[in-house]
């Protein structure tokens, strides 16, 4: 029997990445290690079968490391969100990444870019082009496996996510000229489908392969979707509705943040399909799904909790999660509210703190949450729209509302990370103690405007805090009773 391929998976707590790892993960003839940033976004069950290298493509010792004695490296990373000049690092980490793949001998890296062609790209496509462009430009030394895709869809995926809010909360639409433009989606299946074909398929020379099921336009993709969801809806196209506007429109009524909405609108200003017939001629065992299958497989895994990985997971430039000198430590201002567990187990008060935000809600006082979720939108966050993965589980990286989850330890700790616009930094920590529950805000102000904030919004905190510390240990209490009766 040949000996088992070892793979390195970057990208691996990213949407692509997550759900390669789980594909790959039980496989005999492959050993895999990853490549992340922070391993705390790794659950310990997965630490404990995979090899873990924790470091970024910005670091030559971690990329060593990571590549050693590997046959073939995944490259699912890209810097978008993380600055301004995105297309600096991005262009910096794959020329990193290539030649650290060559001294330690790699014999192939896949990478998965965008669908589309450089004249009408946008800033973020031509990035991701020009990604794939440095991994390949060594073809003696390296081979690169390069993929191309358009619209994913899959439970998590940010164009799915723009797709099933929008149909789902608008009876009648009225449309940009851009819901005409042509696309190929694929389903996220699929995707990883040809990713782990990659892993084997006989192939000396550089190849790109673009990806797509059939070739359609947004518009047929919301009516496709609703038919799917068994709504009726209704399209009246305008010729008024400028990307801008657009924007705007898609913060509304769909999770995505303005920046992200933004960049996928201007994406969807040109065309995106499949410029070559490779992945049928090298891949002819793979027949992407249909479009309607791939959007009802998404809504099921929605309806099932399965949903693996999030278009918000990475940290797409926003605070790596937690490192020692982020612990809120460093706050200067802080509300803390303490209450006695009186009897109630610390198990009951962690999955109470668990099922927070998302659908759930915030307790008494959701609509104050919600008047701050919109002026987070409005100042082009989060607000409370993202939600979160999966109900009642939490895991290290998941986005609940307008927060991160940056750290979790069983039945002792859970500390959110706020990415709502604030003038500071803050956090939002339950700590479970032997016959307490310590629950504080911590802020770190910054300047003066930081401390005005803090000061104008403590009357609201001290009924939202309150509050919450106190249906948490009320919630606990009742699962302690469901425990005991069942
Ligand atoms: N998702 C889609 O719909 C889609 C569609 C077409 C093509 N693609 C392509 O697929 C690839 C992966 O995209 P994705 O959606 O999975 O992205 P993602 O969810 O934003 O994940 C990006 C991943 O890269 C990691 N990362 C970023 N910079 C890094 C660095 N310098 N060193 C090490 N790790 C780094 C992030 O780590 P942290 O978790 O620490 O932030 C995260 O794991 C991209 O090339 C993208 O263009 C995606």
């Amino acid at each position: 029997m040949p000996s088992a391929k070892k793979i390195l998976i970057t990208g691996a707590t990213g949407y692509i990445g997550r759900r390669l790892k789980a594909r790959l993960l039980n496989r005999d003839d492959l050993v895999c290690r990853l490549l992340v940033r922070n391993r705390n976004k790794v659950s310990v069950k997965v630490r404990d079968l995979l090899d873990i290298v924790e470091g970024d493509t910005f670091q030559q010792e971690a990329l060593d490391r990571a590549l050693a004695g590997i046959d073939a490296a995944y490259y699912l990373i890209h810097s978008m969100g993380k600055d301004k000049d995105f297309k600096d690092l991005d262009r910096k980490s794959a020329e990193n990444f290539r030649d650290a793949a060559i001294r330690a001998g790699v014999r192939r890296i896949i990478y998965l870019g965008g669908l589309g062609v450089r004249q009408s790209a946008s800033k973020h496509l031509l990035s991701r082009i020009e990604t794939g462009e440095i991994l390949s430009a060594k073809p003696a030394e390296i081979q690169t496996i390069w993929f191309r895709a358009g619209v994913i869809i899959g439970s998590g995926s940010a164009s799915f996510d723009i797709i099933r809010n929008l149909v789902q909360k608008l009876p009648c639409m009225i449309t940009p000229k851009w819901v005409t433009t042509l696309t190929q989606p694929i389903s996220i299946e699929d995707v990883l489908s040809y990713l782990v074909a990659a892993i084997n398929l006989p192939a000396e020379n550089n190849l790109m392969i673009d990806i797509g099921a059939e070739t359609m336009n947004f518009k047929q993709m919301m009516l496709t979707a609703a038919k799917v969801m068994g709504l009726k809806r209704w399209m009246i196209p305008v010729p008024f509705l400028s990307p801008r506007l657009s924007s705007y429109w898609l913060i509304f009524f769909t999770p995505v943040p303005y920046a992200l909405a933004a960049a996928l609108v201007e994406g969807l200003k040109s065309e995106t399909i499949s410029q070559n017939d490779h992945a049928a001629k090298f891949f002819p065992d793979i027949t992407p799904e249909p479009y309607a299958q791939a959007v009802a497989r998404a809504l099921k895994e929605l309806e099932q909790q399965h949903v693996i990985s999030r278009w918000c997971d990475s940290s797409a430039g926003v605070a790596c999660d937690i490192k020692e000198h982020e612990d809120p430590g460093s706050s200067i201002l802080r509300d803390v509210r303490t209450l006695p567990l009186e009897g109630t187990t610390a198990a009951s008060v962690y999955q109470a703190a668990c099922g927070i935000g998302g659908e759930h809600g915030w307790y008494t006082y959701t609509f104050l949450w919600r008047l701050r979720g919109f002026i987070d939108k409005m100042a082009g966050g989060y607000g409370l729209s993202r939600g979160r993965r999966v109900a009642e589980k939490l895991r290290v990286g998941d986005a609940l509302d307008f927060w991160k989850v940056a750290d979790l330890k069983e039945n002792k700790r859970i500390l959110l990370l706020a990415q709502m616009k604030v003038p500071g930094k803050a956090w939002l920590e339950f700590d479970i103690q032997q016959d307490q529950l310590v629950q504080t805000a911590h802020f770190l102000p910054s300047g003066i405007w930081g401390r005005i904030y803090w000061y104008i919004v403590a009357p609201l905190h001290n009924l939202v805090f309150v509050d919450l510390v106190q249906k948490i240990l009320a919630t606990a209490k009742g699962l302690d009773a469901a425990k005991i009766s069942s």
